[in-house]
């Protein structure tokens, strides 16, 4: 009886079994990296707003603290956004005449609200937390990018689990305290920064780093040894921060 295999056939059953494993892996892999890819997540897109708003007029150049305009940030969950009275509490005076403002004159006539567009989102499954983070001295542009130098609002990172990971499984890379002020509180650490920066006062390698938003953790011995003390003094329960139950319940 003639072979009906030959031995080619081997390598092609052979090939094809491997290609077949490999494929879930390959598409899988292909799908995340189209999910992660800036058109999708829109990192570094600036969004389209109804009133063009500069954070970097308004925080950096007129040194506005975010804390006038997201008041909640570091007492609840949400940021929250400014209500058009802020806006007007200088705008009545300034720039009364700018067409730009035209929406927030009208806001503030007919006492409808503008509706700004939403930059950062996590799913709904998501649990997040602004005031906790800020308590613990993380700064905004670890998470938002470098705010002080943004015209139009965008997103400065994706948000994916993996990415929230990487602080919560070795937070003691992240947590800073500034040299010269080591016994500011955590929460003034993070403001102070943006003061810092618009005094023009010199900034570390790592302050600089974290303005940009461009700050993924330090491998020093001697910054991870003063993180850990700084978590310690914090009260931060660091075995249990990667717990899935932290951010989803
Ligand atoms: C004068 C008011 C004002 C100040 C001061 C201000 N913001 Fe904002 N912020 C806004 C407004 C209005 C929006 C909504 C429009 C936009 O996205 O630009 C906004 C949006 C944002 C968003 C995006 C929100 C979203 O939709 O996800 C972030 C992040 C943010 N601000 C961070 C900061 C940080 C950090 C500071 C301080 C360095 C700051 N802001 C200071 C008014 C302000
Ligand atoms: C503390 C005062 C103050 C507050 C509060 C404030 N602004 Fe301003 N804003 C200014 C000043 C001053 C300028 C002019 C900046 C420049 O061009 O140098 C300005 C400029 C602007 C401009 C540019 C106008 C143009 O014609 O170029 C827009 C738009 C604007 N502000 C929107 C807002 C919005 C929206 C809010 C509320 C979320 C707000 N501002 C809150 C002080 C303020
Ligand atoms: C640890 C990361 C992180 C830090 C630090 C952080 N944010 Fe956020 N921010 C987020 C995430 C995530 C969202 C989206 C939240 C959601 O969808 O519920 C968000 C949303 C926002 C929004 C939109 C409104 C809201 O409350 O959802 C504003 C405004 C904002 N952040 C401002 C700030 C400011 C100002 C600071 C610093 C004082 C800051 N954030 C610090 C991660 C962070
Ligand atoms: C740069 C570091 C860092 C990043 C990035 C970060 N976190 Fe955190 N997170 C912390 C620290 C530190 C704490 C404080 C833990 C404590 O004090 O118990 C915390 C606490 C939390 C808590 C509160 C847990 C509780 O006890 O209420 C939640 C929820 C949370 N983070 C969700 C997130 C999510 C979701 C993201 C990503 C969008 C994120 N975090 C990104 C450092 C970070
Ligand atoms: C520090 C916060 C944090 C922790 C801890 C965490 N997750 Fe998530 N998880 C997220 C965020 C943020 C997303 C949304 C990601 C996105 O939108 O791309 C997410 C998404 C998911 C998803 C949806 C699929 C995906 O990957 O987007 C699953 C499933 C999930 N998480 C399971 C888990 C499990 C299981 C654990 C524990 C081992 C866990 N998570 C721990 C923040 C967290």
């Amino acid at each position: 009886m003639p072979q009906i295999f030959k031995p080619a056939a081997n390598y092609i059953a052979r090939a094809s079994l491997i290609l077949g494993l490999l494929a879930p892996l390959i598409i899988g892999y292909g799908v995340a990296a189209i999910t992660r890819s800036p058109a999708n997540t829109k990192v570094q897109v600036p969004i389209n707003q109804p009133i063009p708003f500069s954070h970097q007029h308004h925080t950096w150049e007129l040194g506005i603290d975010c804390r006038y305009c997201h008041t909640s940030v570091e007492v609840s969950a949400e940021a929250g956004f400014p209500s058009t009275e802020t806006c007007m509490s200088c705008h009545s005076q300034i720039w009364t005449n700018s067409p730009l403002l035209e929406p927030i004159r009208k806001s503030f006539e007919t006492g409808t609200p503008i509706k700004w567009n939403k930059v950062n989102k996590v799913p709904e499954f998501v649990y997040f937390n602004h005031s906790i983070h800020i308590t613990r001295g993380i700064n905004c542009n670890t998470c938002h990018g470098p705010m002080q130098q943004q015209h139009i609002t965008y997103k400065g990172n994706a948000f994916q689990m993996q990415w929230c990971l990487q602080c919560h499984r070795a937070p003691e890379r992240y947590v800073y305290a500034d040299e010269k002020n080591p016994h500011m509180s955590p929460r003034q650490q993070v403001f102070n920064l943006y003061w810092k920066y618009q005094a023009g006062d010199e900034l570390t390698a790592r302050e600089h780093k974290i303005l940009g938003g461009e700050y993924g953790g330090s491998d020093g011995a001697d910054e991870k040894k003063a993180g850990k003390e700084l978590l310690a003094k914090y009260g931060v329960k660091v075995q249990q921060l990667a717990d899935c139950a932290v951010c989803h319940h």
